[in-house]
């Protein structure tokens, strides 16, 4: 028996939103890291990220980066990207096409750092940026961080870093890896058109 979303534009829609919000708050969804890729002229690169936020009302996710960051650098010069989702026990792929708005110490920055826990905000504290060379193996933390030894307030200090990147969805493609034969869509968001594509 094929699922419900087999071969209906409706039933793809939910099943995907599904595992996006899904994602959102179960550690062990495949969907919760995609990797983020981005380009700025020769240089094109991927990385993981954690899906923080879905809205299907407004085709959007969001995921939570360091302003310092090389990738928010290429955002501000091609806001352009890609998120790439791949669930191996449901056999589903998402290909996700959006334009990335860059937030930084903004309300959007204000009400997700707010829900950010003492321990996840240490990795806004260090001295040095993300990226920058070491003569030696590092974490860029001083131990006091290493040791979560530092107070709520004390780690307010990170906000003035802690960015959130708000992709908006402009095409989602689809592809469901089944026996009886692979299934492909696209969704054009933008253009509110659904068609099926050879897999
Ligand atoms: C499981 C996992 C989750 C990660 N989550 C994030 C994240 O949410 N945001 C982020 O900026 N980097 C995250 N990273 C680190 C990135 O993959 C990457 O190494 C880092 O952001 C530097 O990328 P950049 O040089 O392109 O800016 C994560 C890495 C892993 C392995």
């Amino acid at each position: 028996m094929q699922p419900a979303y087999y071969e209906d534009f409706e039933e793809i829609k939910n099943k995907y939103w599904s595992m996006l919000d899904g994602a959102v708050t179960n550690r062990a969804s495949s969907f919760r890291i995609p990797v983020f890729i981005c380009s700025h002229k020769d240089e094109v690169d991927g990385r993981i990220v954690v899906l923080r936020k879905s809205d299907r009302e407004n085709n959007l996710l969001q995921f939570h980066t360091d302003f310092r960051s090389p990738k928010v650098e290429i955002l501000k010069n091609n806001n352009k990207a890609s998120l790439l989702f791949y669930d191996k026990e449901e056999k589903i792929q998402l290909r996700v096409k959006v334009n990335c708005e860059i937030n930084n110490q903004n309300s959007i920055t204000k009400e997700s750092w707010k829900k950010t826990q003492h321990i996840s905000r240490r990795c806004y504290l260090t001295d040095s940026p993300p990226g920058t060379s070491s003569e030696n193996p590092t974490s860029g933390m001083i131990s006091k961080l290493e040791d979560f030894d530092y107070t709520m307030d004390q780690s307010e200090e990170g906000f003035k870093n802690f960015t959130v990147i708000k992709c908006k969805i402009k095409t989602i493609e689809w592809l469901y890896l089944a026996a009886k034969g692979h299934r492909r869509a696209m969704f054009d968001i933008e253009n509110k058109k659904e068609s099926w594509l050879v897999p």
